[in-house]
């Protein structure tokens, strides 16, 4: 089951010269909830944001999350999922969750997996134990998981190619078209399987194609042709420089079917967001928040903070004034007291002393950043003042802290 309403575009206001954007307002009822668009989504490789419990997610306002079929198909392993009904009812969150299909995953094991047409071959990281990944394995594992979003299995194909002759180089076109071929097919097969396990939830299709936007053209018109209730650009973010990224995420967004979804795989920082939501994207999911938490570095409106630098020492004012998050701002109780809202001074100590409540406590913060970018963006969307939203966040991103 899935339903996306559009309810509000970005036209162009010719009055006051505002040239318009891609970026749209809407709905997209799963499942498992209603989830309010454009959206970040974090990131739940292992059945857990690292270090963030459901309550605190529901705290910070967290609409769906991501889980992976890969990662938890090595463990717990599909018996377990099955015996909890699936990975709701197992990491106790009962909103919406999405799941990766495991190319990508599959993809990043590197010389210990070779890819075929029937599928990828790989040994476990976690034994050793010879396995096999094909679009109708992963459909089978993310029916099991009961996710209200399944992604295809795909090849992300790379900016580097992963030729051994050519390893360095630039994937080229014919490369390139043949990994977005094969990923046709497998969306196919993704495609077939999931309507054979009669699966109530919602398949996702990938475009794929590389650096070369005549492929994703090619990718987008051939999925679209399969008539997925919704859409995932794949193979951006993997290691190219910014302004490819800008120009492959300009190209498929806004040219796919309007009245469904689009999903933008591995993006990215906070700017990236803002500017894939112009690009017409209602969906985002990324590591960053949770990953840069753990290592000291902080989202905030006027950039980017690094924890560990000495000059947060002896400082008694929040990491960030304006952020209404736990670690920020606390919560008041019914007596009036505060909990939480702590100093920038207690937050560094945390870290120097390799405190299990630093990562955790940035890992909140970020997280907030990201949720409450999204909502502020939805809220200005359906002001008819995203325009001038976007440049203001623009600006006060530049300012520095
Ligand atoms: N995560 C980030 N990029 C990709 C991609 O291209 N495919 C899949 N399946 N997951 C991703
Ligand atoms: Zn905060």
């Amino acid at each position: 089951m899935l339903k996306f309403d559009l309810l509000q575009t970005d036209p162009a206001t010719p009055d006051t010269g505002y040239a318009g954007s891609h970026a749209r307002r809407g709905t997209l009822t799963l499942n498992h909830g209603v989830v309010q668009t454009p959206i970040f989504m974090p990131v739940g490789t292992y059945g857990t944001v690292k270090g963030v419990t459901p309550a605190s997610l529901d705290d910070m306002g967290a609409q769906i999350i991501l889980g992976n079929t890969f990662h938890l198909w090595m463990r717990p392993g599909q018996e377990v999922m099955k015996s909890f009904g699936g990975l709701h009812g197992f990491e106790r969150w009962n909103k919406p969750i999405l799941t990766d299909s495991g190319g990508f995953q599959v993809w990043s094991l590197g010389a210990m997996r070779k890819i075929t047409e029937e599928g990828v071959h790989f040994s476990s990281p976690v034994n050793g134990d010879k396995l096999f990944m094909s679009p109708e394995v992963s459909m089978q594992i993310q029916t099991t998981l009961n996710s209200d979003i399944v992604m295809q299995l795909d090849e992300c194909t790379p900016y580097l190619s992963v030729e051994p002759k050519t390893k360095g180089q630039i994937t080229t076109e014919r490369e390139a078209r043949t990994s977005m071929e094969m990923s046709l097919r497998w969306a196919k097969r993704s495609q077939a399987e999931f309507a054979r396990l009669e699966n109530p939830n919602a398949l996702f299709g990938i475009v794929q194609g590389g650096m070369f936007e005549h492929l994703r053209q090619e990718s987008l018109e051939a999925l679209v042709e399969m008539n997925f209730p919704g859409y995932a650009v794949g193979g951006v973010s993997v290691g190219e420089p910014k302004d490819e990224m800008l120009r492959i995420m300009a190209h498929s967004p806004h040219r796919l079917p309007a009245h469904k979804p689009r999903y933008l795989m591995g993006v990215g920082t906070p700017e990236d967001l803002v500017e894939g939501v112009a690009q017409g994207v209602d969906m985002f999911d990324c590591v960053m928040p949770t990953r840069n938490a753990r290592n000291g570095t902080l989202f905030t409106r006027f950039g980017d903070l690094k924890m560990r630098n000495a000059r947060h020492k002896t400082d008694h004012g929040p990491l960030d004034a304006t952020c209404t998050c736990y670690t920020c701002k606390g919560v008041t109780r019914p007596d009036g007291t505060v909990s939480g809202g702590f100093s920038r001074a207690y937050l560094h100590h945390l870290d120097r002393c390799g405190e299990m409540l630093s990562p955790m406590l940035s890992s909140i913060h970020n997280l907030h950043y990201y949720l409450n970018l999204m909502t502020e963006v939805r809220a200005a969307l359906d002001a008819g003042t995203f325009g001038a939203f976007r440049q203001q966040f623009k600006a006060d991103r530049a300012r520095g802290v």
